[in-house]
């Protein structure tokens, strides 16, 4: 008994608002907005606590693109995650954040998160609702006063409204509903209007050379870069670390999934990314160490480091390590990538700045 009120607390707390939302009107879902995805597409996963709405999801992409979430007005969201660049940035380490620090890791695509059960590359994220606070809050990145943006929001009558059409629940403003609307405008990043996703639907045909690589990741791909949306969700070590690089520094950041599981089998584990649109996010990993595609599959086939942790798909019978991949397999695997871009991505103005 005790345990179930201290848990309703708890979810009253978490989630401010969830306990009031009940007995108010909600806003209108939002039907209109929401993608309808094609058959090959799992369902969109989404927490009851925040269901999209039309208005909500309005708010979340004004916030998205304002630049005066960020301490000094001069960044914004979407200044790591560009749509031109599939909501990624482009550049191995970005340092753009406030205190102009190199980050520690690659800023990923955000297409397609909705799907994602631990998010950031080590899972130390568990949704997109909580996820905001990091890089609003971090110091190499916005360095936002939580209060202050409480405030300047409260302050400007058009975030008035909108927050109050997004959330008729009191109090409006507040950084839980900024947290809330930024995750419902994320969740519609999603991307499936790719030439695979064509020849999924039986719309088109691929090459021979397509046919090839697409049979070529399915085989030697897997588990880990597999399903409908080219990832397992799960954490792997690909081989791009022995042992010694796992070792602790102040945060444990270079122990990957370990830094958040504290078990040493998790070290240098990191969760598979998916190969969508993977042709227009370079660089690769999640330090963004390799620079090209050729790169990627060079480590694959050449360069996989022995470590305690490796994955075992990464280890032939006879001992020896990685994937092998002629030069022909090669070409044909980057064509088949291709077909995984989705280039209405970059012009949906359904993404753009409002
Ligand atoms: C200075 C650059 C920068 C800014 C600004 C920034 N991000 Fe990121 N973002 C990153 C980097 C780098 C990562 C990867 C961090 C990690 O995995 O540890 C990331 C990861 C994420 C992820 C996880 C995606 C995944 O696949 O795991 C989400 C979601 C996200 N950011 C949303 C946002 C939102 C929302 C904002 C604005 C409130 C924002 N980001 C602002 C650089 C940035
Ligand atoms: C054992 C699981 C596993 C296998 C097999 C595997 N990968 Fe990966 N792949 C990963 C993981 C995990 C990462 C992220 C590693 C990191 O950043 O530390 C990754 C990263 C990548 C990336 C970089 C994506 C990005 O957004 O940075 C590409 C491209 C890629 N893999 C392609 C392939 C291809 C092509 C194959 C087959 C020839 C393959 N992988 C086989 C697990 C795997």
């Amino acid at each position: 008994m005790k345990k179930v009120i201290i848990f309703q607390l708890l979810t009253c707390i978490l989630f401010l608002g969830a306990c009031q939302e009940q007995t108010q009107e909600l806003p209108q879902p939002a039907a209109s907005l929401l993608p309808i995805l094609p058959a090959h597409f799992p369902p969109m996963p989404q927490p009851a606590h925040n269901p999209m709405t039309v208005e909500g999801i309005k708010l979340g992409r004004m916030l998205f693109y304002d630049k005066s979430l960020s301490r000094d007005g001069s960044l914004s969201c979407a200044s790591c995650h560009q749509q031109q660049k599939m909501f990624a940035d482009g550049i191995a380490l970005s340092a753009i954040g406030l205190s102009k620090r190199e980050l520690r890791r690659n800023s990923p695509t955000l297409l397609n998160t909705a799907w994602v059960k631990d998010l950031f590359w080590d899972g130390g994220a568990t949704n997109l609702e909580s996820l905001s606070v990091a890089p609003l809050t971090a110091i190499d990145e916005m360095h936002k006063d939580l209060v202050i943006m409480e405030k300047e929001l409260a302050a400007n009558p058009v975030y008035k409204a909108q927050f109050a059409k997004a959330f008729p629940t009191l109090p409006k403003v507040s950084t839980q509903n900024v947290l809330k609307a930024l995750a419902q405008f994320q969740r519609t990043l999603v991307s499936f209007n790719s030439k695979y996703d064509l020849y999924i639907q039986k719309k088109a045909l691929l090459t021979v050379s397509e046919l090839e690589g697409l049979q070529l990741v399915e085989q030697k791909c897997t588990p880990c870069h597999s399903t409908t949306l080219f990832t397992d969700n799960d954490f792997h070590n690909n081989g791009l670390d022995d042992d010694a690089a796992f070792t602790t520094d102040h945060e444990s950041i270079t122990k990957g999934r370990g830094r958040v599981t504290f078990n040493e089998d998790d070290n240098g584990k990191y969760r598979t990314p998916s190969l969508r649109n993977v042709m227009l996010t370079a660089p690769y990993m999640h330090d963004g160490r390799f620079a090209t595609i050729d790169q990627v599959l060079n480590h694959y086939t050449d360069n996989v480091k022995i470590s305690s942790t490796l994955s075992p798909k990464l280890k032939q019978a006879n001992g020896s390590k990685g994937i092998v991949l002629s030069l022909k397999e090669k070409q044909a695997i980057i064509s088949f990538l291709h077909t995984l871009t989705d280039v209405s991505v970059l012009t949906n103005p359904n993404f753009s700045k409002p």
